[in-house]
């Protein structure tokens, strides 16, 4: 399918390059932790802004983990590093113990990661089954089905792709939409349709940028049991949300960043009553509260 660029086409940095061609070679080695993800020491700069600043960050396999912070804080280029949008100015990523910053996103992709963006990236005009198949087909053109297909095979792979899509938009609750263009669906159902389509690539880890941004309380509820249900199936999350209900009933841990840096992590509760988390919040000291 074409247009598969369009859907991780990010722009690229003012003032940071992926062509910040220090190297791998020359670069310092990170010793792996024992997480799924692993940021270790991740700087990402744009000309004078420093977005993400000495980020460690362990994932572990199974894990729903939230990141949170005020707007700004860096939670987005976390993502964008992690996917492979940026290369980090300083720093590694490791990801089932290898390096993957630098890598391309589509290397990432088929290293078991996937993502939904916090401004929702549909194909609008096509079918909610078609966005789903175009999820599945990153997947297979990154090396999952072998270059060449006879075309009976191939018409084969597109009924399995399609029968796949639904089971998929049925998982996140949206079948009854599947023969609907997305850009008809109710926005809550979009959010729904791009977990449908990130699941489509199989991932290890799946990344959702503010998923519950635009829902109705029905909806967030709903999402939360998704959410559990897509941990449930063996795919560890990674959540950005700014829904505190949210993010406190499902998150095993939840790190909090303000200004690019950690300035707390663990269980939602401790988190919750850290004073460095309400003032950064509230941006006044935690006793003016
Ligand atoms: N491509 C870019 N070029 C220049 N600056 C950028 C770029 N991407 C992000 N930034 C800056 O990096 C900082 C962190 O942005 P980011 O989008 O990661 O924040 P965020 O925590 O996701 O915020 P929000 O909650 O509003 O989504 C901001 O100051 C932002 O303006
Ligand atoms: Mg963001």
């Amino acid at each position: 399918m074409k247009g598969l660029n369009k859907i991780g086409g990010v722009v690229k940095p003012g003032g940071a390059s992926k062509s910040g061609k220090s190297g791998k070679a020359g670069e310092r080695s990170f010793a792996p932790r024992g997480g799924l993800l692993e940021l270790h020491h991740v700087v990402m700069r744009f000309g004078g802004v420093t977005a993400i600043n000495g980020l460690d960050l362990t994932i572990n396999a199974g894990e729903i983990f939230a990141v949170i912070g005020p707007n700004g804080a860096g939670k987005t280029t976390v993502f964008n590093v992690v996917t492979g949008v940026y290369q980090p100015t300083e720093g590694g990523v490791l990801f089932d113990g290898r390096r993957i910053d630098g890598s391309k996103r589509y290397q990432v992709t088929k290293a078991g990661i996937a993502r939904t963006f916090q401004n929702i990236r549909l194909f609008h005009n096509m079918s909610a089954v078609e966005n789903v198949m175009v999820g599945a087909d990153a997947h297979h053109r990154t090396g999952f089905v072998s270059a060449g297909l006879g075309f009976p095979r191939h018409r084969k792979e597109e009924r399995e792709g399609r029968e796949t899509a639904r089971r998929l938009l049925d998982f996140v609750g949206v079948a009854h939409r599947g023969d609907e263009a997305a850009k008809n669906l109710p926005y809550g159902d979009q959010r729904r349709l791009e977990i449908a389509r990130a699941l489509a690539t199989r991932p290890k880890l799946l990344l959702l940028d503010e998923p519950a941004a635009g829902m109705n309380p029905a909806e967030k509820e709903a999402l939360q049991g998704l959410i559990r249900r897509i941990r449930d199936t063996g795919v560890t999350v990674l959540l950005i949300e700014h829904d505190m209900r949210l993010v406190m009933g499902i998150s095993d841990r939840v790190a909090v960043l303000d200004f690019g840096q950690k300035i707390a992590e663990g269980q939602p509760r401790e988190v919750q009553n850290n004073p460095r988390v309400i003032e950064a919040y509230l941006g006044a000291p935690a006793d003016a509260s």
